[in-house]
């Protein structure tokens, strides 16, 4: 079993719950099931989750004061138990694209007792049908290795999106022999 399974759920005793959009009173929430996240798909120190934790509080607040974000919770049992945002984003004119907004979706986190139950595609449909209510056609997001079977099966497709930190020293990579072309003798 993988970092972050949980034994699969006995399906005649799993409870459904309800779904709602989150307001400013859930930032805790959210904020914890953000870190809940990344120390799932990844390793950071404390102190580097704290400062993210703290960063991500405030761009949270100032987006959704703007009508930029929307969080989406399911509760079980009055208890919050699985949550994931979308972020409406300005993205630039392309072909075939409508508009010059995406929604991007991030966060999603179920805690791990809950796991395996439908609450994460449940999110994910809810914030599509949240998106397209506000006339957007496409939705982005950064898929770790727990949420992309549910991604795929929802119809998400690979991208070839590739980054640079611009703050890093650069890494050299070699290129394998067998890619290199000859070179043009001098
Ligand atoms: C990704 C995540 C949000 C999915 O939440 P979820 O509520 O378990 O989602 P679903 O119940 O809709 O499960 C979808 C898939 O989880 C997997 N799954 C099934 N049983 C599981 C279990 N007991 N434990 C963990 N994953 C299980 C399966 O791939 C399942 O697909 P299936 O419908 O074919 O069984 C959750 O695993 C999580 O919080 N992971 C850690 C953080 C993370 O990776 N977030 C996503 C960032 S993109």
């Amino acid at each position: 079993m993988r970092k972050g399974e949980v034994p699969g759920p006995n399906l005649r005793t799993v409870k459904r719950g309800t779904i709602r959009r989150s307001t400013l009173l859930d930032l805790g929430l959210l904020v914890r099931h953000r870190r809940g996240m990344w120390s799932d798909i990844a390793q950071f120190s404390k102190a580097d989750l704290d400062a993210a934790d703290r960063a991500y509080r405030h761009w949270a607040t100032t987006q959704m004061k703007s009508n930029r974000f929307a969080g989406f919770i399911v509760d079980v049992d009055g208890q919050p138990v699985a949550s994931g945002c979308v972020w409406i984003m300005q993205v630039q004119p392309r072909p075939n694209w409508k508009g010059t907004e995406a929604a991007y979706l991030l966060s999603m986190y179920t805690e791990p007792a809950h796991r395996g139950r439908g609450h994460g595609a449940r999110i994910v449909r809810e914030a599509i049908r949240y998106a397209k209510g506000r006339g957007i056609n496409v939705m982005l997001l950064h898929a770790s290795p727990f949420g992309e079977p549910i991604y795929q099966r929802l119809g998400f497709e690979r991208t070839k999106e590739m980054r640079l930190f611009l703050d890093r020293r650069k890494r050299r990579r070699r290129t394998p022999a067998s890619r290199k072309t000859p070179r043009r003798a001098r």
